[in-house]
C-alpha cells in the first residue's frame, strides 16, 4: 500500500537518502532542509510505500511558472510508477495553484526521465550546453503548460 503526501522537514533524512542514492551531485542534507522549509515558495511530495520513503518530487514557484528541481525514486522501486506518480502529483498541485507553465531540466542521457516527463505531456524547448557537472553535460529544457493533458 502507497501514499502520496506533502512533505514536511521531517522527511529531510528520508529524501536525503533518495537523493544521495539517485545522483552524482546530490543535494546536502542542509540543502533538502532549505528547501522543505520554505514552503511558501516551494512545494515537495512524498511517496511512501508501507511506511517507507520510496519517492520524491518538488518544485519552486516563482509568480505564474512552476519550476521543478528533482524528482527521484530509490532505486529498488523504480519501474513501479511511482516516479510517474509523485511526477503528477506535483503538476496537478501547481496547476491548481494558478502556475501557468512547468520548466525542468534533464540530462540529455537521462533515458528513463526523459521518457517520463514525455510521457506527461512535457516537450523540449531548448538546450542549456554543459549544464550538468560530474560528468559534465548539457541539460534539455522541457516544458508543460496548462492547457495540454497529463
Ligand atoms: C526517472 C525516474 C524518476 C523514473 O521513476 P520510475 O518510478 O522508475 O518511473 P515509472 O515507473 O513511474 O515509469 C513511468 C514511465 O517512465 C518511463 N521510464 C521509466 N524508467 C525508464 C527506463 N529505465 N527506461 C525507459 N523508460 C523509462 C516509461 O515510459 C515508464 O512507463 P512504463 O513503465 O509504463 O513503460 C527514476 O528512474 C529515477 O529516480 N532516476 C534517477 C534520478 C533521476 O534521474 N531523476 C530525474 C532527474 S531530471
Amino acid at each position: 500500500m502507497f501514499v502520496v503526501r506533502q512533505a514536511t522537514k521531517s522527511d529531510a533524512e528520508a529524501i536525503y537518502a533518495i537523493e544521495t542514492d539517485s545522483f552524482s551531485t546530490p543535494w546536502s542534507l542542509e540543502s533538502v532542509i532549505r528547501e522543505l522549509e520554505e514552503q511558501n515558495e516551494r512545494i515537495y511530495f512524498l511517496v511512501e510505500e508501507d511506511g517507507q520513503a520510496v519517492a520524491y518530487a518538488g518544485a519552486w514557484m516563482v509568480y505564474d511558472e512552476g519550476q521543478i528541481t528533482n524528482i527521484a525514486v530509490r532505486p529498488e522501486s523504480r519501474r513501479e510508477g511511482y516516479g510517474a506518480i509523485v511526477t503528477r502529483k506535483l503538476i496537478k498541485e501547481l496547476f491548481n495553484r494558478g502556475m501557468t507553465e512547468i520548466f525542468l531540466e534533464v540530462r540529455i542521457s537521462n533515458i528513463a526521465a526523459l521518457a517520463l516527463y514525455r510521457r506527461l505531456g512535457f516537450t523540449v524547448k531548448g538546450i542549456r550546453k554543459s549544464y550538468y557537472t560530474n560528468p559534465t553535460e548539457d541539460a534539455y529544457i522541457m516544458s508543460l503548460v496548462k492547457e495540454e493533458t497529463l
